[in-house]
């Protein structure tokens, strides 16, 4: 049987989930693909760490190397920051491999430019663990978008912020504790200053400007604030008079204006993100047909993640091309007459 060869970038929380993932769901892979899933070569920092990888893979810290690899099919890309993601998602595309990335930081700096060069060269960039971990929400939202206008999404895309809040408010935990236990699970970034400054909720935010928009606002306007500074006594204080505080991040799009925040804010219990606990993420989305839905699921961890990553790589050999996003933005760029025409 043929296989389908993949470079993985990074073996850290979720190259490893990734690699693993393969391993254990194989045979379902094989039924699906009609091919083995072979990782042929693995790009680390440290070449000397000790990991549970194969003998026959390649692993070094030179992308050089694992570009030269002969029939290449998909390359996974999980490290950390712009660069050196950004050169390496840039040459690997330059060579025809697809790519799935799971890096927020770089997509929502450089998304539309590598986006653009993915269609130029007939391949595919997807990106679907980038946001809120393990909940489908790209693809449910290319779908939404193929006839809804999106005009509201409330969510908590922050799964750290969000384990260390329900650590404090549950158990009392001290903020640096909760914080070192989201570490401990895998959930925090590299440096979880992304996490608890906003950051992270704030590039996923961005990643989902571009997919309903096709642009980004200025990122001088958006209100971005992390769960750093928020003491615990506010938040025993705020659950002592039955409410929660939450990291949410909201996009709101009304009249051609569209209103972007990331921000901690008291939640009563009425409201729908209340109850959304953990390492757990939701997405509430309105659309002008649907009305309002929400997903919800663990927002960041080894599976979770992988899961997303291996939807990805399933959706590129079976759904022939991004139609999807394609009709998105050229939907959502229609001017509202003739959106109201269209519909
Ligand atoms: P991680 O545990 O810190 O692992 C990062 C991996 O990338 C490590 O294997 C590291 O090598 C390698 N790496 C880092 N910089 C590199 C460089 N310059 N050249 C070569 N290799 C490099 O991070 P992670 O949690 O797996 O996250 C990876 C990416 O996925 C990030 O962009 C993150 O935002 C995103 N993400 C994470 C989660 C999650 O739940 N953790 C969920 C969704 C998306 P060494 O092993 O040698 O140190
Ligand atoms: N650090 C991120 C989080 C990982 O806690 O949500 C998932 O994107």
């Amino acid at each position: 049987m043929s296989s389908l060869k993949i470079v993985l970038l990074g073996f850290g929380t979720v190259g490893e989930g990734v690699y693993q993932t393969i391993q254990t769901h194989q045979n379902r892979l094989q039924s699906l693909l009609g091919k083995k899933v072979e990782i042929v070569g693995v790009l680390v920092n440290d070449i000397n760490k000790k990991r549970k990888i194969d003998q026959h893979v390649v692993i070094t810290d030179d992308m050089d190397d694992l570009l030269e690899i002969p029939d290449v099919d998909v390359v996974i890309e999980a490290i950390v920051g712009v660069e050196p993601g950004y050169s390496y998602v840039k040459k690997s595309l330059d060579k025809g491999f697809h790519v799935i990335t799971a890096n927020k930081e770089l997509l929502a700096n450089k998304g539309k430019e590598l986006k653009k060069q993915a269609v130029q060269n007939h391949v595919r960039l997807e990106y679907e663990a980038a946001v809120a971990g393990g909940i489908p929400i790209i693809s449910t939202l290319r779908h939404l978008l193929r006839v809804n206008r999106i005009t509201k999404i409330e969510a908590i895309l922050n799964g750290t912020s969000n384990y260390i809040l329900t650590d404090i408010t549950e158990n009392q935990t001290p903020f640096k504790d909760a914080l070192y236990d989201a570490q401990q699970k895998g959930y925090a970034e590299a440096d979880p200053s992304n996490d608890i400054d906003g950051w992270d909720a704030f590039y996923k935010l961005m990643i989902l400007s571009d997919l309903l928009f096709g642009t980004q606002p200025s990122w001088d306007s958006i209100v971005h604030r992390g769960i750093r500074n928020v003491r615990d006594v506010d938040i025993l204080a705020a659950h002592s008079i039955g409410c929660k505080i939450k990291h949410v991040a909201s996009l709101v799009s009304e009249d051609g204006d569209v209103k972007l925040a990331v921000e901690p804010v008291v939640l009563p219990s009425s409201h729908a993100l209340y109850s959304v606990d953990g390492v757990d993420n939701a997405v509430m989305v309105t659309g002008d047909i649907v009305g309002q839905l929400q997903l919800q699921g663990p927002g960041a961890g080894a599976l979770p993640t992988a899961s997303a990553i291996i939807e990805d790589l399933v959706n590129i050999y079976q759904i022939k091309e991004n139609v999807y996003e394609e009709s998105a933005v050229s939907f959502t760029s229609l001017s509202e007459s003739a959106l109201e025409d269209w519909l």
